[in-house]
């Protein structure tokens, strides 16, 4: 197994390290003159500008990374998505129809929960497309149409390399329905095309740069017995997935919100040292969602709470009020998810080694859940 994991210390600290090719491997092939041509796609613009609505059925951090690409597939393609869990979808009498597209996401495309809601659909008359990291797995034979995620093969229990793959899929398939139903401008499809290409770079900066720094933060923070995290617009299912990494490998109490919802109910959760990590939107690319979440970083700092501040580089409106500061390079507001999640990857990791915890395997979990 050491000659398996390449000299990491864990499968999950290898697959990490490879979230760069993830999503590099994942783009290949799939750009033509700075637009997205996914070749699998290929015959299917008909049904593509025929889609009334677009579901994403999913669990875990698949479900996630769905959640994720919400926000792109409606702001590009402009199409109503809804994102559900595979297991709730299924058994509450969904309305499809003809017009709807199914978008499953699996990473192992045998979890039974999807794969069941898969049939469903398909026996219903929804259209089924499968974002799948593994060739020939059950779910995506039994769809339509497949968009595999290039991400090798993921050992470890908690997904990670598969998560960025996911979204990048998600935003390539945005971008390539965006395009036959000529919902943004050649000039708008080019811009995000170049985002994309980006991202692999600006990951493995965030992994040489923060990478120590996170850990040792992971390491004092070893004895905490709850972490919240608060993100919005893409950055709150990344908020999401940050806490159920941390649940999942470090068995530790932890919850995300979107930073919004704050004064609805969660800041009374507020209290001297409660630990939040809040994902910053860029100040560049809207002000105005920026504003907002720097006044909800005030809100919990005057309480008490130790922010962590994930906030891209030269931000310095978050630095009087946070604690420690992670930083990611520039990205557009779409793309700003790909980079943030990565600190948070690294920050579980770190917690569950620091509690000498085996990060590859934790307790009660499988890889893949092939019961209903
Ligand atoms: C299990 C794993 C999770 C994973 C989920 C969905 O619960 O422990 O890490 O996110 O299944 O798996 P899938 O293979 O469908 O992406």
């Amino acid at each position: 197994a050491a000659a398996e994991k390449g000299g990491w210390s864990s499968f999950m600290a290898k697959e990490v390290s490879e979230e760069p090719e993830a999503v590099a491997n994942t783009i290949r092939g799939r750009i033509h003159d700075s637009a997205v041509v996914i070749p699998e796609l290929d015959g299917l613009d008909e049904l593509f500008a025929g889609t009334e609505r677009i579901l994403v059925i999913a669990c875990g951090t698949a479900a996630y990374a769905g959640q994720v690409g919400k926000y792109a597939l409606e702001k590009w393609a402009r199409v109503p998505v809804d994102v559900e869990l595979a297991h709730e979808f299924r058994y509450r009498d969904p309305v499809l129809s003809a017009g709807t597209l199914v978008v499953s996401i699996s990473q192992s495309g045998e979890t039974m929960d999807t794969l069941m809601a898969v049939k469903y659909a398909r026996e219903r008359g929804a259209k089924t497309l499968s974002i799948c990291n593994t060739q020939g797995a059950t779910i995506p034979r039994e769809s339509d149409a497949v968009v595999y995620t290039h991400a090798g093969p993921e050992v470890a229990v908690a997904s990670t390399k598969a998560f960025v793959a996911q979204i990048t899929a998600l935003y390539l398939l945005a971008l390539h329905i965006a395009r036959v139903r000529d919902s943004i401008s050649a000039a708008d499809q080019a811009r995000h095309v170049a985002e994309l290409e980006a991202v692999p770079a600006k990951i493995a900066h965030i992994l040489e740069h923060e990478q120590e720094r996170t850990t040792q933060l992971a390491h004092w923070m070893a004895d905490t017995r709850s972490v919240l995290f608060l993100g919005r617009h893409v950055g709150f299912p990344i908020a999401l997935e940050g806490a159920l990494k941390l649940k999942e490998i470090s068995y530790i109490h932890a919850e995300g919100f979107a930073a919004g919802e704050l004064k609805h109910g969660p800041i009374a959760l507020i209290e001297p040292g409660q630990p939040v990590f809040v994902i910053v939107p860029s100040p560049r690319e809207s002000s105005l969602l920026h504003d907002k979440v720097v006044s909800n970083i005030q809100e919990i700092r005057a309480r008490g709470a130790r922010v962590i501040v994930i906030a891209e580089a030269g931000d310095a409106a978050v630095l009087p009020f946070a604690d420690e500061v992670l930083r990611i390079p520039l990205a557009g507001p779409m793309f700003e998810a790909l980079l943030a999640v990565v600190p948070l990857h690294i920050f579980a990791m770190g917690l569950a080694t620091a509690r000498g915890l085996d990060v590859d395997q934790p307790r009660n979990l499988a890889k893949s859940v092939t019961v209903e």
